[in-house]
């Protein structure tokens, strides 16, 4: 029997090329020793204010390079969140398991919330419901990038509370982070994260970013005045690139340094941007295929959700009763 393996990304923006290495690229690679599920967390994107065709747009466009990176639906199961009530009816049942201070705690809410001139309670709320789209699965495996470590956390602990108080019920779920690329940093500010939600998107790779688009912004990427193409530090910058250009060409960190040697910024520029084109442009293709082919990909949901419906459902119920809700007969 594999185990079950359940990630998913948010479509509050276009899919950046940190999803697609702290993220997207594992879960290819490991969609087949598992049972796989990953969903486009559409549920997750209203907790920030988001234009409904903004969101629907996004979704397709989320799901569409899921299936463009390589997700292969007779492999693994890839779905639209809001197409399974289990989701919502789990996260209530888990509102009423996490105490205020643990949600109180996560640091992404922290951070977003001082950035953000509208804060929702669906903000503070989500790590919550991102536990529950783990473990109505019983997913034992969760590929994630450095930045969910904190929520993954939150899971396993909800899940564990929840054993300890009315009996065994959940398997405890591990999260598993890329060595290299588990943060990828934003080009113009290398200290901060490169995200899919960010306005000014100078200092991030979209997925569907067009060549001379991603040369671009990748020859204009902050380096440092000391000339060395070393991994430290005190060059988040160049460390950067490095690890783009290392987990692009399947070179070890070092190996890539050695490759750069002597050489100057400008063709660790050139090689890294070249390494991106290349691997995204039959992503691209792929993209652009199934954009114009929405109707494959609803199939391909609908029939996703089918698969993992009846097992989710029935994981709600048996919690609900446990935590003594009387359940319709
Ligand atoms: P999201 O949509 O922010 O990101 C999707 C995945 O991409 C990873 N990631 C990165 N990895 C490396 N460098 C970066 N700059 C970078 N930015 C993002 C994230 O770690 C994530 O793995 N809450 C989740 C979505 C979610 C989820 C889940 C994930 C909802 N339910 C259940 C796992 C299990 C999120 O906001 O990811």
């Amino acid at each position: 029997m594999k185990k079950t393996l359940f990630s998913a990304a948010k479509p509050t923006g276009r899919l950046t090329l940190g999803n697609y290495l702290g993220a997207v690229e594992n879960w290819v690679q490991m969609q087949d020793d598992y049972n796989s599920i990953f969903c486009v967390a559409d549920l997750h994107s209203l907790t920030v204010p988001i234009e409904p065709s903004v969101l629907n747009d996004n979704s397709n466009a989320v799901f569409a390079n899921y299936l463009a990176c390589g997700l292969n639906p007779d492999k693994c199961v890839i779905y639209f969140q809001s197409h399974l009530k289990a989701h919502t009816e789990m996260g209530w049942l888990f509102n009423c398991l996490t105490h205020f201070g643990e949600a109180n705690r996560m640091v992404a809410f922290k951070e977003k919330m001082q950035q953000k001139k509208e804060v929702l309670v669906g903000l503070f709320d989500y790590p919550i419901l991102m536990a529950a789209d783990i473990l109505i699965h019983d997913a034992e495996v969760v590929p994630i990038g450095e930045d969910q470590r904190q929520h993954l956390e939150l899971a396993r602990t909800l899940a564990q509370r929840f054993n300890n108080k009315y009996g065994e019920t959940f398997k405890i779920p591990t999260g598993l982070y890329p060595k290299i690329g588990a943060k990828i940093y934003d080009l113009q500010n290398p200290t901060k994260k490169m995200s899919k939600s960010d306005e000014d998107t100078s200092g991030t790779i979209l997925l569907e970013d067009k060549p001379d688009v991603i040369v671009a912004k990748i020859k204009r990427a902050v380096t440092d005045s000391d000339t060395r193409i070393i991994a430290s530090n005190d060059k988040p910058g160049v460390t950067n690139l490095l690890t783009i250009y290392s987990k692009l060409t399947n070179k070890t960190i070092k190996e890539a340094e050695q490759h750069f040697e002597g050489a100057n910024y400008g063709k660790l520029k050139a090689e890294t941007a070249e390494a991106v084109v290349e691997t995204l442009k039959p992503v691209q293709d792929k993209f652009n295929y199934y954009m114009t082919h929405k109707d494959e990909m609803y199939a391909i949901a609908k029939q996703g959700v089918e698969k993992v419906a009846k097992y989710a459902t029935n994981k709600v119920d048996v919690v609900k009763e446990k935590m003594g809700l009387i359940c319709p007969k």
